[in-house]
Formats: C-alpha cells, structure tokens, sequence
C-alpha cells in the first residue's frame, strides 16, 4: 500500500545524503512524498549526534509530535541515523510513541520495516553493531552500505549533486561520536562511484561534491592497484558532462602531494579545500587525538600554499574544549589570524557519552567561557573573510548558477527577473539579478559589491 512520506533532516551533509537517498529508496517502493508532516502516513527524522543541541532539536521534534501521534495513531514515527545507533532503546523510553529507530546502517530495510510497522509489527528498533561487539568484519557488515540508485527529482538540486566516497571513520578524535554512530571507515569501489557519476551526468548533473568524513583517506584496495583520492579524481575527471567536481572532509595528515597536484592539473577539481584544523594549540590537538600538531598542520598549508596558490582553504575549529586554558585558546586565534582562511566554522565543545573525551577529561570550560571564545574567534575570521573579499571587486567569475537566492525571492510582475545565486569553485557565493531560466548554467559575472559572506555582480554578457 503507498505510503505518504515526510523527511525532516537535521545535521551534515551526510545526513543530506542518506536523507535523499532514503526518499529515493521510498519512491522506488511506491511511496509518495507528502508536502507536510500532517498529510504524511509516515514522518521519519534524519538525525544528527554531534553535539547536544542537534539532539535536543529532534527531541523537542518529537515532543511535538505526540499530540499528532494521539489524534492520528496510523501515523508512523520513525527516528533515522546518529542518534538512533547512538540512543537506540532510549528514545523508545522518553517517547514511547516512536515506531522506528534505524541507524544509519540499517537505512536501506525502510521499505521492509514500514510495512512491517503498518502491519502491526511495531515498534522496531534496528540498529548496527557496538563498534565493541565483534571482529572488525562482523560491525562491517552490520554497517551495510546504502547505495540505492537515484533519480534527478529526488535530489535537492538537478545540476548539483553529492556523492559517497568513503562510510563511516576510523580516526576516533576524542571529542567525536561519528567512529561510533557511523561505524568503520569503508571505500567504496571506484567503480561504482565512476558509475554513478557517469549516470549522475547523463542526467544533467554539472557539479559532483565526493563526501566522506575523511574523503582524502578513500582507498579501494578491491582491484589488482589500490586507488586513493588523486587517482579516483583523474578517472571521474573524464566523466562526459561534468563540469565541476570537488571533495570533503579532508584529514589534515592525509593531504598528500599527489592529491594537491591532481587538483591543481585537473581543471573540473574545484580548488576548494575544507581541512578542519580544530584547534591551534598542539597540546589540544594532543587531548583531542588529532594525530598532528599546529606546527605540522601550519606546514601542511605552506605546501598547499605552494603547489596551489589560488587554493580557497576552509577549516573547523572546538572552542572550550576540556581543559583548554586562555593561552591555548589565544593559539587558535593565532592560527586564524596568519592562516586566513576562507572561512571557518566554529564550534563550542559538547561533551558526548559514549567518546573517550567524556570518559577521561572534564567538561571544565563554563558555557559563558565558551560562547566568548567562539564569539572572539568568529569575529578574527569574519574581518579576514570580509578583507579578503575585497579584492575581488571589480574581478569577472565564473559562477555555477543554484536558483533564486533565499533572502530575496524577488520575482518581477513577468516572472522573469528574480535574484539568483550562484558559486564560484572556491565555494564564494555570488548574488546577481537574472532570469530563473540561468539556473544550472555556468556563467560569469563582474563582481560590483562584497561583505563577509557574499559577492554581488552583474552578468557578463558573452
Ligand atoms: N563538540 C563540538 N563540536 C564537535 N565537532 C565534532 N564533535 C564535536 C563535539 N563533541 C565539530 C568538529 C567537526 C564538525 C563537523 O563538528 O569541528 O569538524
Ligand atoms: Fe570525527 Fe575525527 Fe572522524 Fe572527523 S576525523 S568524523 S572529527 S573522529
């Protein structure tokens, strides 16, 4: 019987992923889409672990939706990914009313489990091996891999598209729930990957972002030569069709010279780079088991630096994490300053059950402590991002066209006109006024105008 879905995801871009991979699989099975949770037969929540506040987000969801529960029983609820592998029988506890938690292991059973749940067999919780609970081959395989094909209607946007290199990882830093939620780091074969970039486009995708939580550690070791990032970016290079292609997260001791090269020769390899540094301080770096100090990541930018001087580098960074003192911290606002990034994303530290930061180190830095580092630091990046946007002024770039931008959907009487947005390859967004038809093209445009954040021009008329 076709079901009504409704998906709410919360977290990264791998949540984005499976969450379109999920509506896919449903599509494939003769569910439909329901444009609202209260017209939906099934409301399923793509969640996130990462920190506490993503957590408490999906539980206040779920609080809201007992009344829906209580006039509608038929409805499902399912809870989907981190924290469902993380949580598990917890969430059956605080909402009683929850008929599916999947982890993110498991995703590829909905179909199955739906039916099963409508046909009274709730509720289920199905969920991979403890990364404790077996031989390495065994949690492997409870992580099964979820690669459903997918049409171009169900991904957010046609001409762009992400794709899985590598599941799971395998670095267990201190502060991070991912190795356990996500299970071991796995490649995927670089053939599958070649096929569906191909597919991806033959159907019009013009832009292909290869995700893994330390992609520059991908390695399909399946054939006679093992293929690591660089060679895997040479072979989709050739992909007909495709224009741009680009990768996250890197791991700062995995950037290899082979990969910098590959992505200064290979013109469609966006010379973008998100490689989180998380702290400045190489005693941090050493309580968060990052396996690099700040000397040896600061030597890691002069390389890339070198080989790819116009090389747009972003970063992550925890403040506040365990014992940080304020001279550790002033590191990180030191690497920030010299390393002038394109732009960072800052984080204060949540401390996760189930990691060895929660077992062995106190969660010491009061909250107020917290937010005033996160607010010097951003504020450090913010004046960088905002200098180093200037010179651009009056520069012609060539952007990737997403659509109309969100903050204004200006659309003129004729429907024609409208504010769109597009990207640059080193990931500048760029508003100008245009015809909705640009989307999906690549053009250029004179930038006029620029803040912290955002570009704005004019098309270029070829
Ligand atoms: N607390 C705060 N931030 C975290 N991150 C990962 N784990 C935690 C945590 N426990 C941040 C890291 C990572 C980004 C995706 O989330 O900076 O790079
Ligand atoms: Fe978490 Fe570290 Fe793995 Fe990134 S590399 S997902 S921060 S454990």
């Amino acid at each position: 019987m076709p079901k009504r879905f409704f998906i709410q995801t919360v977290g990264c871009q791998m949540n984005i992923l499976d969450s379109e991979l999920v509506a896919a699989q449903l599509l494939g099975a003769g569910h439909e889409p329901a444009d609202s949770p209260q017209q939906a037969d099934a409301i399923l929540l793509n969640t996130c672990s990462v920190r506490q506040h993503a957590e408490d987000k999906i539980y206040s969801a779920l609080g809201r939706l007992k009344e829906l529960k209580q006039q509608r029983p038929h409805t499902i609820i399912g809870v989907l990914g981190c924290m469902a592998q993380k949580d598990q029988g917890q969430i059956l506890q605080r909402a009683p009313y929850v008929d599916l938690v999947v982890g993110p292991g498991q995703l590829g059973r909905l179909p199955d489990l739906l039916a099963d749940v409508a046909a009274g067999g709730g509720p289920r919780i199905e969920v991979s091996l403890d990364r404790r609970a077996g031989t390495r081959q065994s949690v492997q395989q409870s992580f099964a891999r979820f690669q459903p094909s997918r049409p171009a209607k169900t991904r957010a946007a046609p001409h762009q598209a992400m794709v899985r290199a590598m599941f799971g990882c395998d670095k267990f830093c201190t502060y991070c729930i991912v190795p356990r939620v996500r299970g071991p780091e796995q490649s995927r074969p670089a053939a599958e990957i070649c096929d569906e970039v191909r597919r991806l486009a033959g159907d019009g995708c013009l832009e292909v972002t290869l995700l893994g939580q330390t992609v520059n550690s991908y390695q399909d070791t399946s054939g006679p030569r093992t293929v690591r990032l660089a060679d895997l970016l040479v072979m989709l290079h050739d992909v007909e069709g495709l224009r741009r292609l680009r990768f996250v997260t890197n791991y700062p001791k995995h950037m290899s010279d082979e990969l910098l090269q590959a992505v200064r020769d290979l013109p469609k390899v966006s010379p973008y780079l998100h490689i989180p540094a998380q702290s400045g301080s190489s005693a941090v770096l050493r309580r968060m088991k990052r396996g690099y100090t700040a000397e040896s990541y600061r030597e890691m930018l002069a390389r890339i630096h070198a080989v790819l001087p116009q090389a747009a580098v972003t970063s992550d960074f925890i403040v506040g994490f365990c014992g940080e003192t304020e001279e550790e911290f002033q590191e990180t606002v030191e690497l920030v300053r010299q390393s002038r990034f394109k732009n960072s994303f800052i984080f204060k530290y949540s401390a996760r059950p189930g990691t060895k930061a929660a077992e062995l180190y106190v969660d010491d830095i009061p909250e107020a402590v917290k937010r005033r580092r996160n607010n010097e630091l951003l504020a450090v990046q913010n004046a960088i991002c905002l200098e180093d946007n200037q010179p651009l002024l009056g520069r012609t770039v060539e952007i990737l066209v997403e659509g109309p931008s969100k903050v204004s959907r200006k659309i003129s009487a004729d429907g024609m006109a409208a504010q769109l947005v597009g990207r640059t390859t080193c990931d500048r967004i760029v508003v100008f006024d245009g015809p909705a038809e640009l989307t999906g093209r690549i053009i250029s445009i004179v930038i006029e105008k620029v803040d912290a954040f955002t570009l704005f021009g004019r098309r270029v008329k070829q």
